[in-house]
């Protein structure tokens, strides 16, 4: 005899039914299935968040960067209004802008942390110096990004600092004059140089970021994360394998047939 299907298995067959429809198509399921059930050590830790920390706070500045960008008039007859009038007439306002510009070193600071504990866990060695040399680019990318976003306020405090940034890039060997040329845009710090740091601060950095991010996203899932250096399960030493639980989605149940892990799919101790 036929059995009827309970209500809620066929609210999770109708609901399912999209995701299967994408699966279908795109494999894009398995392939966040991949990365959520991906095997990590055993013993990661909280520094191992440092790196998400530092991407959500730069997610924060792509945000409200976006929403800044809607209102902010990158002029110097008109940039220092625009900045007064999102801080103090906007709703809102002084609270999306405060957040880029304090998330600014909030960002700085994490990535940093992240580095160190990259460093300290000796995270950069073999086979992950790519994963490293690609850090050493966002930093630097972070850095201007900074640099040029220092200017877009066009207060005093802006410009002087703007003036010391580029006469220590004019001091470089060889290159340096025409570095500081290039981010004058001319003879003086004016309309050209804040057009162009604008134009650096919200397309070009960012973008060159995003696209970096995901190279390095991915060679962290290609590669997996670094155990900490006191753990037992560190590069060289033998290791039992372990049947590692929850698979799937939507029905957790153990990898393989089961053996060695307990009812709710944990490896059993
Ligand atoms: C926008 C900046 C960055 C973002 C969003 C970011 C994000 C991440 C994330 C989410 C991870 C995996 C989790 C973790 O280990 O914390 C990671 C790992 C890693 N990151 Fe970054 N990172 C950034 C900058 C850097 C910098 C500046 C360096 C070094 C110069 C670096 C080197 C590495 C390395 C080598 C790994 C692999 C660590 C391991 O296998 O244990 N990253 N990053």
């Amino acid at each position: 005899m036929a059995q009827t299907k309970s209500k809620g298995d066929q609210l999770k067959h109708v609901a399912l039914v999209p995701v299967d429809w994408l699966e279908e198509r795109s494999g894009l399921v398995g392939a966040v299935k991949y990365f959520l059930f991906r095997r990590v050590p055993h013993d990661t830790n909280w520094f191992h968040t440092l790196g998400s920390a530092t991407l959500t706070a730069f997610i924060v500045q792509a945000l409200t960067g976006v929403i800044l960008a809607m209102y902010y008039k990158p002029s110097p007859e008109e940039a220092y209004a625009s900045i007064q009038m999102i801080t103090n007439d906007l709703t809102l306002g002084w609270l999306v802008r405060g957040m880029h510009r304090w998330g600014a070193s909030v960002f700085i600071i994490l990535l940093f942390l992240h580095m160190g504990r990259v460093f300290l866990f000796g995270a950069y060695k073999y086979p992950r110096e790519l994963n490293w040399l690609l850090g050493v680019l966002l930093l630097v990318l972070a850095m201007l990004e900074g640099f040029t976003g220092y200017l877009l306020p066009w207060d005093q405090t802006a410009y002087w600092a703007t003036v010391v940034g580029i006469n220590l890039n004019a001091t470089a060997p060889f290159l340096g004059p025409f570095l500081a040329d290039f981010l004058r845009g001319g003879q003086e710090i004016g309309t050209e140089t804040l057009a162009r740091f604008y134009s650096l601060h919200m397309l070009l950095i960012p973008g060159a970021l995003i696209a970096l991010i995901l190279l390095h996203l991915y060679l962290v899932i290609r590669l997996g994360v670094t155990s900490p250096p006191w753990s037992k399960d560190a590069a060289g030493v033998e290791r039992e394998e372990v049947v590692v639980g929850r698979r799937g989605l939507v029905e957790p149940r153990p990898r393989g047939d089961g053996a060695g892990a307990d009812a709710k799919g944990r490896p059993e101790a």
